[in-house]
């Protein structure tokens, strides 16, 4: 049978809750599909900060290099700054590894608790430009503690960085309705969407039968509450997709149900997968973080390492116990994160009476 090596990183908080629970299910799907993971767990994280003073050790991308994937769970610790865990671990991942794609699907799945008045058939995959954009090194803080302070930070666009994940996106939205939306603010005011206008309608011209659609970020967002059943694929920069990814997810229930892939589409290096999330210290250590993000990420790994039945599997069974299983508190039930996770895991391996009478 079919192994595939996999790096675990579970990182801080309600990643070492959501973490164990999602490899269970991906390796009860393995057992039905025939493929295994060899799963090699790395300790980094807050922990290894306060220890060792790094995130990870200096070798850490090589390390991980020789994965097929790596599966995350989520960084970050209230006695840490962010920009240390976050710029000692999940940037340079992504950046090293060219991960230039942050693919955020968002499904509504009736029976589940919206903000929204109609949510039904909300059903988008945001495109999120990962490696440039407002994310860059470029800027800095100047004259601390003078009446003159300020605060510098340059986005950086460029033509190759920007084309190529306006390509991916036009190729999957040409692979669903056809309909891509991208998210700007060329309104006059900030030079580098003007720009990304430009490239991104160039890139989607190469790819047949797809309307292209610019709207407004600030739009966007309203739209996004009042219709969401209106867009299909998104594309967007760094920043406006991170904050619509999270927008999104509220709109179908809750955060803790979203998923996220971090693509190097190339194949030069491993791809990362992380749900939406971060590490809730607010909820960290309860037993109560809904693992169905996760477990829907775990899906998104085994579809891009080729197992796209398995894949298919966990989505049912993770849509069958959003419809009427037991729910963590954030989609208004009172289960906790082991209890969603057998429900789901049970629902994979019963789908199939016979393996489930046979006492799995
Ligand atoms: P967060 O996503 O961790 O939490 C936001 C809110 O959503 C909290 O109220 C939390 O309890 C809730 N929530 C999140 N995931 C949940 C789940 N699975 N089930 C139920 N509820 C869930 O964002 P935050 O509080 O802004 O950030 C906390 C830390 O995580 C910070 O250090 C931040 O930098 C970091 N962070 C890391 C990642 C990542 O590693 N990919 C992503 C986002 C934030
Ligand atoms: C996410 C997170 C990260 C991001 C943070 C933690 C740097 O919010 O994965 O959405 O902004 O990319
Ligand atoms: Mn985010």
């Amino acid at each position: 049978s079919t192994h595939y090596s996999v790096a675990v990183i579970a990182g801080d908080g309600i990643g070492h809750e959501v973490v164990p629970a999602a490899m269970d299910i991906v390796d009860a799907a393995g057992s039905r599909h025939g493929f295994s993971i060899d799963w090699t767990p790395y300790p980094w994280g807050s922990e290894h900060y306060r220890t060792h003073g790094t995130m990870m050790p200096t070798d850490g991308l090589d390390r991980l290099a020789q994965h097929e994937a790596v599966f995350f769970g989520a960084v970050g610790a209230p006695d840490i700054p962010d920009h240390i865990t976050l710029w000692g671990l999940l940037i340079p991942i992504r950046r090293g590894f060219q991960q230039y794609v942050n693919l955020r699907p968002a499904r509504h799945v009736k029976g589940v608790r919206s903000p929204l008045a109609e949510p039904d058939g909300t059903d988008l995959m945001i495109v999120r430009e990962n490696v440039e954009g407002e994310y860059s090194e470029v800027g800095g803080r100047f004259g601390r503690g003078t009446d003159a302070e300020l605060a510098v930070q340059e986005a950086v666009f460029t033509r190759k960085g920007t084309a190529r994940v306006a390509a991916y996106a036009a190729e999957l939205a040409a692979r669903r309705s056809g309909k891509l939306t991208s998210a700007t603010k060329s309104n006059g005011i900030i030079h580098s969407m003007p720009f990304w206008d430009e490239v991104v309608a160039e890139a989607v011209a190469q790819q047949p039968g797809v309307e292209l659609r610019s709207v407004l970020i600030d739009a966007l967002a309203a739209a996004m509450v009042s219709r969401p059943q209106q867009f299909d694929v998104i594309v967007a920069s760094n920043l406006f997709g991170d904050i619509l990814s999270d927008l999104a997810a509220a709109c179908v229930g809750s955060i803790g149900v979203a998923a996220s892939a971090n693509l190097n589409p190339e194949r030069t290096y491993p791809s990362m997968f992380e749900p939406v999330h971060g590490s809730a210290p607010d909820i960290a250590g309860r037993g109560i973080a809904n693992p169905v993000g996760q477990i829907s990420t775990a899906a998104l790994m085994l579809d891009f390492l080729g197992e796209t039945k398995a894949a298919a599997d966990i989505n049912q069974a993770v849509d069958d116990v959003l419809r009427d299983g037991p729910r963590t508190p954030d989609l208004g039930g009172q289960d906790g994160t082991r209890e969603v996770a057998e429900a789901i895991r049970k629902q994979l391996v019963c789908s199939r009476p016979a393996e489930c009478s046979a006492g799995l």
